[in-house]
């Protein structure tokens, strides 16, 4: 009797148990409901961050101690609502945006952490985001960073950019960044 009801009980432990982690994930194999095709998006746009500008795009936010005296500006913190364009001219059609915070991380290499949200506003994926977080070593010829996931036509999303300087003046500060971007998704 007792162990009747000791084994009744340990079942309904069981089929808690099954329940919760049910309940907590669930995988579903291919093909799953509404699948579609990966495809890869190629996207080739020019990035302009003005820092010296009546409406800047893009604004120091904070420094760290040594910031301005440190050859790499370590600890400088910027948030970023940049101009993407087909074209490198600024008056070349809009795009997107690229939103975001640069800092500044590294003591010996000129680097930033680039966290940024590319957001379109023309064309087919207009409303969609690409979400890209990585290293950015601005004086290297190319950068290459990780493209971590997106929304919209990107859910899923995965890949990698790649980042060239197109013109830098030392001057004013501003920069036209080429970017090329590419997506599974
Ligand atoms: C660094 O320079 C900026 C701009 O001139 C200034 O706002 C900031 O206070 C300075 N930071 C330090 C730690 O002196
Ligand atoms: C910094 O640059 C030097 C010289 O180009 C290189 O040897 C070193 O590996 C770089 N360090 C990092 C962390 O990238
Ligand atoms: C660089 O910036 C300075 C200061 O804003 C400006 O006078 C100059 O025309 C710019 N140079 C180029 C090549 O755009």
């Amino acid at each position: 009797m007792g162990s009747l009801v000791l084994s009744l009980l340990s079942a309904l432990l069981l089929a808690a148990t099954i329940t919760e982690s049910e309940a907590f994930s669930k995988t579903v194999k291919k093909p799953y409901p509404g699948q579609k095709l990966e495809k890869l998006t190629h996207f080739h746009f020019y990035l302009h961050d003005i820092v010296t500008a009546d409406k800047p795009t893009s604004v120091v936010v904070a420094t760290g101690p040594a910031s301005n005296s440190s050859a790499t500006a370590f600890g400088m913190v910027a948030v970023v609502d940049d101009i993407l364009t087909v074209g490198h001219e600024i008056t070349s059609a809009e795009v997107g945006r690229a939103q975001g915070v640069f800092a500044s991380t590294d003591q010996k290499n000129f680097s930033l952490l680039m966290t940024l949200n590319l957001v379109f506003t023309t064309g087919e994926f207009s409303g969609s985001t690409i979400s890209l977080y990585g290293r950015n070593p601005i004086m290297s010829k190319v950068r290459e960073m990780p493209i971590v996931g997106g929304t919209g036509a990107f859910r899923f999303g995965g890949g990698y950019a790649q980042a060239k300087t197109f013109t830098f003046n030392l001057t004013s500060g501003n920069a036209v960044i080429e970017y090329n971007v590419y997506i599974w998704h």
